[in-house]
């Protein structure tokens, strides 16, 4: 049996829908959108305008202007953090932040002064709205957090830091790389300002596809200027969105397939989505506790968590173990610190890391169980 159980790294496979877009965008359409007027640019642009408003449907965006196409998650986090924060600004952030934030944070820390507030993990609240509030200060400018924990799978609560946000006049940027097309997601009920979104996991789409909302009126220093095919006598980039902050050819075969992913998605709706993963997630979380040695590093709980799960094993090298996995058995997961150094602190399992099964739409029932029979072979003979 093959079981790939590393949809949080990136999501595998992808509905057939995906890879038919990407072939025939490359065939049929190849056109740079926003740029010339034949009928094959015109084919483009609607392609990226198509997948603008998916995902401003999925996300509950007021308006497909609101949607920026980026690379990916990081490089959403980036344009949002390089745009808004000045030095010696302060900022407010979890306990469980992936690199995404964290570097790019202690990047401006180094380089420009900018004060980071880290509130501790709480393994009741994940991220204590209490903590926060009391920590903001004359120049806070904003608070940036993950929406869900890629090492642990808990949710924050992210609408209310959108509370606390609004309430103080500060900034929410959410980073969602492991909640779109996972959970259901609303953007304006969350009161984030800014929610990143990567389009290669959850969204189901390919590799080098992502982007952001962000609220309108919102304006960001822009990361990254050049051409829009929109005002083209001026040498100043365009102020309205999304030109303002997508400049140069975008990766438009990706942003077809992703169309089609989030168009999968749609149909079958995230909130069944998130029942089918986290029935998964129950199942081995169950499976597992009861083979000795194994610490699962995060409750059971349903609704507060989306498809992932991390543990270690008692004198066991979670790296070894990840490869007896895949070469005894054919099950493809993730060891280590995943890429969230600060995230495992907080939970206990740093430096060594942990064995992380994270789920997707495809997985089944019988995965899990081949599993843990296999994690229990390795473990108990
Ligand atoms: C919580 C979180 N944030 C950000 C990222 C970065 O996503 P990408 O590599 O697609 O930019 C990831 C990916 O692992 C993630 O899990």
């Amino acid at each position: 049996m093959e079981v790939y159980l590393d949809n949080a790294a990136t999501s595998w496979p992808k509905p057939p829908e995906v890879y038919v877009a990407v072939d025939s965008y490359m065939r049929d359409v190849g056109a740079s959108p926003g740029r010339s007027g034949h009928r094959q640019a015109m084919e483009a642009n609607r392609i990226v305008y198509a997948a603008r408003r998916e995902l401003a449907g999925l996300l509950g965006a007021p308006d497909d202007e609101n949607i920026i196409f980026t690379l990916n998650a990081t490089d959403g986090l980036n344009m949002a953090l390089k745009g808004i924060l000045q030095a010696e600004d302060h900022v407010i952030t979890s306990a469980l932040e992936h690199n995404a934030v964290m570097r790019p944070l202690m990047g401006m820390a180094d380089r420009m002064g900018i004060d980071l507030t880290v509130i501790p993990y709480d393994p009741i609240l994940g991220m204590d709205p209490e903590a926060v509030q009391k920590s903001i200060r004359k120049n806070t400018r904003c608070i940036v957090m993950t929406h869900a924990s890629n090492v642990s799978g808990r949710i924050l609560p992210a609408e209310e830091m959108g509370r606390i946000a609004r309430k103080n006049g500060l900034i929410l940027i959410v980073d969602g790389a492991q909640t779109a097309g996972a959970l259901p997601v609303d953007v304006q009920k969350m009161g984030a300002h800014i929610f990143a979104f990567t389009g290669h996991k959850s969204l189901l789409g390919p590799q080098g596809t992502g982007g952001i909302y962000i609220e309108r009126g919102l304006s960001l220093a822009p990361w990254r200027e050049g051409g829009t095919g929109s005002r083209s006598a001026s040498d100043r980039q365009p102020d309205f969105l999304p030109d303002a902050l997508e400049a140069g050819t975008p990766n438009t075969p990706g942003i077809a397939g992703l169309l089609a992913g989030v168009s999968f998605i749609s149909a079958k709706t995230p909130e069944s989505i998130h029942k089918h993963e986290q029935t998964l997630r129950e199942r081995m979380w169950i499976g597992l506790t009861a083979i000795p040695g194994v610490h699962l590093c995060a409750p059971i709980t349903g609704g507060d968590t989306v498809g992932v799960l991390s543990f270690s094993v008692e004198g066991m090298d979670p790296g070894q173990l990840g490869d007896d996995l895949d070469r005894q058995f054919g099950i493809a997961c993730r060891t280590g610190l995943h890429c969230a150094p600060h995230a495992h602190r907080a939970l206990g399992t740093y430096p060594d890391g942990t064995i992380r099964f994270s789920f997707g739409i495809f997985n089944t029932v019988a995965e899990v169980d081949y599993t843990v029979d296999a994690i229990r072979q390795l473990i108990c003979g």
